[in-house]
């Protein structure tokens, strides 16, 4: 219960620093066999040890399982679980024929508290401890997943979607109205808890320029909000963005002009930045959040992650469900890995799994809360099985005994590649246990 001293027995894989990028013997990679995992009163972590704590310690015993820290899934929409798997659309016409219509519902507070819940609950049964969360345009439903996440004690970063054409008219707000409800929840709920607030244009198109320097403002006025939108996602919307924004150099540079790029900003998609852009998101700190599995899916393209490295951008993993077809962090990483195939390049286990932690926390400025086992840190944390099913564990048996590096790198990129959220055993924020399987 809270309060006591917990000690988790299983084996402890996290990061210390970034991979190099097709390394797989790399010094960053931190895997403590058959180790304890301390967790003080407080939910951080004490420590690492071989050895048996001493009987202050409430002792769980997952031995022949395998602990990380949890995932953080940097852009997600939480009413978009209503039209996962929606056939037969690219960006723009999803849109329309699913996703307005479904976010359109959670104009009633009580489908949004309902659907935060829910949305939460399945994050935490996939894995996912913290995320950075789109809701709908309705300051209800990011009041609702920010009550829902303090309820869970969890790390999440959401906020009002800006959205004032080019959509429904029932999901519109208008520039002053949008302004208020910002300043409202950022007062009451910015920096309460793990609770952050993101100022949170759509995407260019649904944003008038009024709106997007509004936006802009209100990041000037506090450093220590996030920013989070969509750019460069799919080709007509470039062009559309192009038509929409004549005076921009590119659809990055919409927000450029307003002052929205700064170094917590989280970009999803940016499958069609140019190096220009690439430069520039990466000297204001900003990050992309990619969506391999939405990429896919929506058929937006190959992102190119080695030359987002080359120009020193930040890369984190996201699942953008609803464009994206699976909460599970290991789906959208094996998604990442084949999309990297198709362009000719290989993705370590080590630098996907990096980026959906301890990647993730430090593009966001989290690496002293979450993101890896380091002291002090609080103790998200999930317990894994190797492999479920006789598949999975005739190909785990073959590489399981051998510690080496270059096994171990194999017997982790086989779990990635072969588990999803069925083989969660147990998941844990802030030292409390907040998922387990079959109960
Ligand atoms: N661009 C603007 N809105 C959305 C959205 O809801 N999902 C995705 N994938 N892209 C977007
Ligand atoms: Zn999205």
């Amino acid at each position: 219960g809270p309060g006591r001293k917990l000690a988790l027995r299983g084996d402890l894989l996290d990061f210390t620093a970034q991979p190099d990028w097709g390394q797989l013997d790399s010094p960053a990679v931190r895997f403590q066999p058959d180790h304890w995992l301390l967790i003080d009163e407080a939910g951080r972590i004490a420590g690492t040890q071989p050895s048996e704590p001493d009987a202050s310690w409430q002792q769980v015993d997952r031995r022949g399982r395998l602990i990380l820290p949890g995932f953080i899934d940097t852009h997600v929409h939480c009413p978009q679980l209503d039209v996962i798997a929606s056939y037969g659309a690219e960006l723009l016409d999803w849109l329309n024929r699913y996703t307005f219509p479904a976010e359109r519902r959670y104009a009633d507070p009580a489908v949004a508290a309902a659907g935060a819940a829910r949305f939460l609950d399945a994050l935490l049964a996939h894995g996912s401890t913290s995320a950075v969360v789109f809701p709908t345009v309705h300051k209800g439903s990011a009041e609702a997943l920010f009550a829902a996440a303090e309820a869970r004690g969890m790390r999440l970063i959401t906020g009002k979607v800006l959205m004032d054409r080019h959509a429904p008219p029932e999901l519109l707000d208008d520039v002053a109205g949008a302004e208020r409800d910002c300043i409202d929840l950022i007062q009451r709920w910015h920096g309460k808890g793990r609770l952050a607030y993101a100022v949170t244009p759509r995407f260019a198109p649904t944003s008038s320029p009024a709106q997007l320097a509004m936006a802009g403002a209100l990041c000037r006025a506090d450093a220590s909000l996030y920013m989070q939108t969509h750019v460069a996602e799919n080709r007509e919307e470039v062009r559309w963005v192009t038509e929409l924004f004549p005076e921009a150099r590119s659809y990055l540079d919409v927000y450029e002009r307003v002052g929205l790029l700064h170094e917590r900003a989280i970009l999803a998609h940016g499958i069609w930045l140019d190096e220009t852009d690439r430069q520039l998101l990466a000297a204001r700190g900003g990050q992309v959040a990619h969506s391999p599995s939405s990429n896919l899916f929506l058929g937006s393209g190959l992102f190119d992650w080695p030359a987002a490295r080359a120009s020193g951008l930040g890369v984190s993993m996201a699942s953008d469900v609803g464009g994206g077809t699976s909460l599970s962090m290991q789906r959208n990483l094996l998604d990442a890995y084949k999309i990297q195939a198709l362009s000719g390049q290989r993705l370590s286990a080590w630098v996907a799994l990096h980026a959906a932690t301890r990647g993730a926390a430090e593009a966001l400025g989290l690496q002293q809360e979450v993101g890896h086992f380091g002291l002090g840190t609080l103790a998200d944390v999930c317990v894994w099985d190797w492999a479920r099913g006789p598949v999975a564990q005739a190909r785990d048996e073959r590489v399981a005994p051998g510690h080496e590096p270059q096994a171990l790198h194999e017997r982790v990129f086989a779990w990635m590649s072969l588990s999803d959220e069925r083989n969660l055993h147990s998941c844990y924020v802030a030292g409390q246990c907040r998922h387990q399987r079959d109960s």
